[in-house]
């Protein structure tokens, strides 16, 4: 671990709680090595026992639906495939669920199946590992948190690092010790279908949130950690044409400057496995990149985890990207390049050709043992050859777990327009709740949800309050939803209980989606949406529009004819609650977009833009237009800003810049605001972004309560990757700093 780059994290960041949670992010490797096989000896004494089929076995990870009875409830195993699985090709390592989220008893009986045939065959235990990227959604009855764009919203990285340690926690619940989670893409393309798993579009902020999610998922403190896999490496979050798993281009300064940086803070904070993207970065497929997975992440970063790929992508190295003609050399390709563990997932082929080319040479014995030995390594870093008893911890979704999934809900939520203070509602008024997700929780847990794509049913056999409920529960309230994403339901009927009301609240959204079949061609809201809205606006009754969306959807009119918009991402099976207490001013709004929210479909820009993006037709600098702005996000409280004061106006490259900032709550309720420190490199000899997040901290205030705030700039965090170079470097001149409307210039000497 790189020692040196987490104590400069810790002294930039003072702020009491996150030197905490990165004092753990520290220790929690080290506690790993020494509750782990800690000597050499024993993990080379259970690598020299292993045959070269055992090992290459366990590069191995195979979908566990192949040895599931199809469509048994509760499930079954195939007792006999899992026998001749293990028997025949060692496996290494399960992953994924039978299509829907399991029980945990349906899970303990799975785990406890699977450590029964290891144990008569002789096998190293078997690593599981699953999709649980917003707490634990294949289990049934975990919490589920909102996704992490939501999460980033909160701005809050101790509630980040508490729903990371409960996703841990209930993933063991069901005897799951690996989580492929969290996603460190940056997401800078809102048409991607992966755009809502991000931490956003900016680079600290999705630095700082990773830390906080894998120090969480890899707690040891809670004594039932898992681990944790920083995915998708590199640059998957950009592609040219939006749509999932296709080309893209980044040169290698700016993926060093903005992509790899939140990988290397996973890396840092001991983050134990890492995913492979799906993509071709700049014509090469990223698992036969050997630069990028080898040079750059293990001997640059200092990776020593566990390289896995995503789903079936050896295959495609061949199938689809064409970069090699067959299985045999896409397997030499990959193996080669760095992968350790392919995610086969559906075919007994790799184990056999892998096998081969391991005999004939073709790939040396030592590559094969790097790899293996990263994989028991973890193993015996997440405890699986103790004695497990899965019977322990089988509760999920206690109180607890529910009270955090609100609270992280509940500071996520964006109210991003609040015309004539529309908001809060007023609890005598009637309220006409419509629109697609108004009543269906689905769009409020969104994919991965208890299925992949989280449109199915099973979503709502359990009682998670929709936001009608969420209303309800204030006021006199109807609901009725009108349409659905796509189609004109009884919109007459509709219409008519809305005339009756004096609020409407409008919860438009997006169907739940991802990957491929979250592609999209066009990011405008869809039509039978604003269709509705507009016919709901001729009624001249407030409308409130609440989004559940998986990205940025454009808004059109709405957005200048809406009294509120209030964004809630997907909130998760408590987002229901939090967002009838946003709307009715139980919970006081604190949630700042974590992207720019575009206003025009081919007006797609990000906050860090170049000052030469701002040019309009008019030689004007107006080019910058977005519908809200990274960072926005309105609260019931007023928050005013003063007294903004610089250490020092002028400083060398090794300094220490402090910046003090008083804020004061002049509203009438305690509230929280996200103090943004933003600077601006004035001239530099590489195109400079007209601005640049460089800390933040989240302050809450009661009413007419003051506070000063302060920030330790590391000059050093103001360089960037000049083309050619492999780290940031700082070029002395006039910086200007920004915070809440106040401003200041510094000079950085030679
Ligand atoms: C996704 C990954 C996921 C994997 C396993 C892939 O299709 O891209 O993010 O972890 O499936 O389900």
């Amino acid at each position: 671990m790189d020692i040196f780059c987490v104590k400069k994290m810790i002294e930039r960041n003072r702020d009491k709680f996150l030197t905490m949670i990165l004092s753990i992010a520290l220790v929690v490797p080290l506690i790993a090595q020494e509750t782990g096989l800690n000597s050499q000896n024993k993990l080379d004494a259970i690598l020299n026992a292993m045959s070269i089929e055992d090992k290459v076995g366990q590069m191995t990870q195979l979908n566990i639906k192949l040895v599931l009875e199809p469509e048994k409830n509760p499930i079954q195993v195939d007792s006999q495939a899992l026998d001749l699985i293990l028997k025949n090709q060692r496996i290494g390592s399960f992953m994924n669920t039978i299509g829907r989220a399991l029980t945990t008893e349906e899970w303990n009986y799975l785990q406890k199946t699977i450590r029964y045939f290891t144990e008569k065959n002789d096998v190293v235990p078997v690593l599981y590992g699953i999709d649980a990227v917003h707490g634990a959604n294949y289990t049934m009855g975990s919490v589920i948190f909102p996704h992490q764009l939501g999460q980033a919203a909160s701005w809050n990285e101790k509630l980040v690092f508490q729903a990371s340690e409960i996703t841990a926690f209930e993933c063991r619940a069901s005897g799951i010790p690996w989580v492929f989670a969290p996603i460190v893409d940056l997401g800078r393309q809102p048409l991607w279908g992966q755009f809502f798993e991000t931490y956003g579009e900016d680079v600290l902020l999705a630095e700082r949130m990773t830390v906080a999610s894998v120090s969480g998922l890899q707690n040891k403190e809670q004594g039932l950690n898992v681990a944790g896999c920083a995915k998708h490496y590199v640059g998957y979050g950009l592609p040219k044409n939006g749509k999932d798993r296709t080309t893209v281009h980044i040169s290698d300064h700016i993926l060093r400057e903005l992509h790899i940086p939140p990988f290397k803070a996973a890396i840092d904070a001991g983050v134990m496995s890492v995913m492979i993207g799906s993509h071709d970065l700049n014509g090469i497929p990223m698992n036969a990149n050997r630069y990028l997975l080898t040079n750059v992440l293990r001997d640059e970063l200092r990776f020593s985890g566990v390289l896995v790929t995503d789903w079936a992508d050896i295959k495609k190295l061949h199938t689809t990207h064409r970069v090699t003609t067959d299985y045999r050399e896409s397997i030499l390709a990959a193996i080669s390049a760095g992968v350790d563990m392919a995610m086969v997932p559906e075919d007994f082929v790799f184990y056999e050709t892998l096998l081969d080319l391991v005999r004939s040479g073709e790939i040396s014995e030592d590559r094969i043992n790097q790899a293996t030995r990263r994989i028991v390594d973890m193993k015996a870093k997440l405890g699986l050859f103790n004695e497990q008893d899965y019977s322990l911890n089988k509760s999920v979704g206690q109180e607890s777990h529910q009270k955090l999934a609100y609270d992280l809900a509940s500071e996520s939520i964006t109210v991003l327009k609040n015309r004539n203070n529309t908001l809060p509602l007023d609890t005598n008024s009637k309220v006409f709740v419509t629109g697609p997700a108004a009543n269906d929780v689905r769009f409020q847990i969104g994919a991965w949800g208890r299925t992949w794509q989280g449109m199915d049913s099973i979503v709502t056999s359990e009682s998670i309050m929709s936001i009608y409920n969420g209303i309800q529960v204030h006021g006199e309230s109807t609901t009725m939803s009108g349409i659905t994403v796509d189609t004109q339901l009884d919109v007459e009927s509709a219409l008519l209980m809305a005339s009756k009301s004096e609020v409407i609240v409008l919860c438009l959204g997006e169907k739940p989606a991802t990957e491929k079949p979250a592609d999209i061609t066009s990011l405008a809201i869809s039509g039978p949406q604003l269709e509705y809205f507009n016919r709901l606006h001729k009624l001249e009754i407030p409308i409130v529009v609440v989004l559940v969306q998986n990205r940025p959807r454009l808004l059109g009119d709405i957005a200048k004819k809406a009294s509120a918009v209030v964004l809630a991402y997907q909130p998760g099976s408590m987002g229901g609650k939090a967002v009838g207490d946003v709307l009715y001013g139980e919970v006081n709004p604190a949630g700042k977009l974590p992207f720019t929210y575009p206003r025009y479909e081919h007006g797609i820009s990000t906050y860090d833009h170049a000052y030469a993006d701002e040019v309009d037709p008019m030689y004007g600098a107006n080019g910058f237009n977005p519908q809200w702005e990274f960072g926005h996000g309105l609260s019931y409280s007023e928050f005013v800003y003063s007294n903004l004061t610089l250490g020092r106006d002028s400083v060398s490259k090794d300094d220490t810049l402090t910046v003090v900032v008083e804020l004061e709550n002049k509203g009438l309720r305690t509230g929280k605001e996200v103090v943004q420190v933003y600077i601006s490199d004035e001239v530099a000899s590489l195109v400079p972004s007209v601005k640049r997040l460089r800390d933040f901290q989240k302050i809450e205030l009661e009413e007419a309560q003051r506070k000063s705030v302060t920030f330790h700039i590391d000059i050093h965090d103001l360089g960037f990757v000049h083309p050619g170079e492999t780290s940031k470097s700082v070029e002395s001149g006039w910086f200007k700093l920004s915070v809440g409307g106040l401003s200041a210039r510094f000079f950085v000497r030679q």
